[in-house]
């Protein structure tokens, strides 16, 4: 003391990282990205591989248990998932009691928060200190049961986020359909005998969800972490990632391409959109990472999965804008200088297409990445050691001590 530098403490050393880019505050084993070489993998099995062969649920398997799972794992986990899809016919009243034009994400994040309402044993409160340990079957069960909750209720809870803006009534999960399948026709079914998705569509968006499962401690991973930290229940936990992702410069740039792609018009316009970018008037929305220092693994896969989409519901309009973006960003030096390539967020044209309207295209990365969180969240529940509160420490800039002034001798 005394002879301590500004930024030693009796922990260590203290440094100032703003936006966290070079500090680690967990080790995992779940997802790798090497983001100079482009390289995603997770629990080692690279992003591609899983795309081409794995589907979402088994990926979500993979994640979060860290093996993928045999014939009789995956059934047993797919048929928990899909029987805790039912909501609670209550949660009706909770979403019509919103604005008849609130964004989906707000529904969204309210429903998450909702949900652990509706259970007990979320209260950490009434369970003592550690809620799960890894011996103790009891505790797994209970964590197991809330993973196959939120995973089967996300679709249930952005369906009737979306359905409650058509003014269309609620549907029940069907029973026989997959994960995505179900996802498809709590949105869309109207009453039709026999309904059925498009397959190449559900096959799209089950790829989709696929590649946006997990992406490490990106911001909402970190908010469901630092959240969870306090050893709220996940309900919460999730709630709060789910704020985190809305944000434009995460979840919401799959929005904010389309919306930047529609203010641009048409290709001719975009060189002066370019120099408007470089002058930092304007963002290139879906360009640029904080870890790929090139292009996106993921961006490829979207790049197919466009194409068989665009085969059945055509190209869409849009798409020469985006080529066209793309083309002269890639070959500018101001793009090139600063290592900004394209991101997954380009994927809001597959959703457009689609027929998904544009301010629920943060909802379909919410409810894939569910489980990530999750897979994470368990992660760190079981650590050896416990869970320590996250709690960092800031560089205080403002004023020393001073007096109270009343008011009547302020100037
Ligand atoms: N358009 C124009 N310039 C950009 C862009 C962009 N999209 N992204 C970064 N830059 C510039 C910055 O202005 C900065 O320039 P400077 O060094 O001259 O000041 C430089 O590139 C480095 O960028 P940072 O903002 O420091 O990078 P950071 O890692 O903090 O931000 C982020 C990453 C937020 C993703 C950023 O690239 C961005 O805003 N992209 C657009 C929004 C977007 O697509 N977000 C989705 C991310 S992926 C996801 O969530 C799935």
């Amino acid at each position: 003391p005394g002879e301590r530098a500004e930024n030693e403490t009796e922990k260590g050393l203290r440094v100032q990282d703003k936006g966290f880019l070079n500090t680690a505050v967990i080790r995992s084993e779940i997802t790798y990205i090497d983001g100079e070489a482009g390289v995603l993998r997770y629990r080692g099995y690279p992003i591609e591989q899983l795309a081409s062969h794995s589907s979402h649920l088994e990926s979500a398997y993979l994640l979060i248990y860290g093996s993928l799972p045999t014939r009789e794992q995956f059934k047993h986990f797919e048929s928990e998932v899909m029987r805790h899809g039912v909501m609670h016919a209550d949660t009706e009243g909770f979403f019509r009691s919103f604005r008849y034009d609130a964004h989906p994400m707000s529904m969204l994040t309210s429903a998450f928060s909702m949900l652990g309402s509706y259970y007990s044993e979320a209260n950490p409160s009434l369970q003592g200190q550690r809620l799960y340990t890894n011996g103790d079957q009891a505790s797994l069960a209970t964590m197991d049961r809330q993973i196959y909750r939120l995973i089967g209720k996300a679709t249930a809870l952005a369906a009737m986020a979306y359905r409650v803006r058509q003014g269309r009534d609620f549907v029940t999960p069907p029973v026989g359909l997959s994960y995505t399948g179900s996802f498809l026709y709590q949105m869309d079914h109207l009453g039709e005998e026999n309904y059925t998705p498009n397959p190449v569509l559900e096959k799209a968006l089950d790829v989709l969800f696929l590649i946006h499962a997990d992406h490490e401690l990106n911001a909402s991973c970190t908010t469901v972490l630092q959240t969870a930290s306090s050893l709220v229940d996940p309900y919460s936990a999730i709630a709060a990632g789910c704020a985190s992702l809305y944000g434009p410069l995460h979840g919401g740039a799959n929005e904010a391409v389309i919306r930047m792609l529609v203010s641009i018009g048409s290709p001719e316009n975009v060189p002066a959109f370019i120099e408007a970018v470089k002058r930092r008037e304007k963002t290139l929305s879906g360009f640029g990472h904080r870890v790929y220092k090139t292009s996106d693994p993921r961006s490829f896969i979207v790049r197919k999965t466009a194409d068989e989409v665009f085969k059945v519901t055509g190209r869409d309009a849009l798409l020469e804008t985006a080529m066209a973006l793309h083309d002269a960003a890639m070959k500018d030096e101001y793009f090139i200088k600063r290592k900004l390539a394209p991101n997954v967020d380009f994927c809001g044209l597959i959703y457009r297409a689609m027929g998904f309207p544009m301010d629920f295209f943060p909802v379909l990365f919410v409810v894939p990445r569910v489980v990530g969180w999750l897979a994470h969240w368990r992660q760190m529940m079981l650590q050896e050691g416990g869970v320590k509160i996250w709690r960092p420490r800031q560089v205080y800039v403002g004023a020393g001590k001073r007096d109270y002034v009343p008011v009547e001798q302020r100037v």
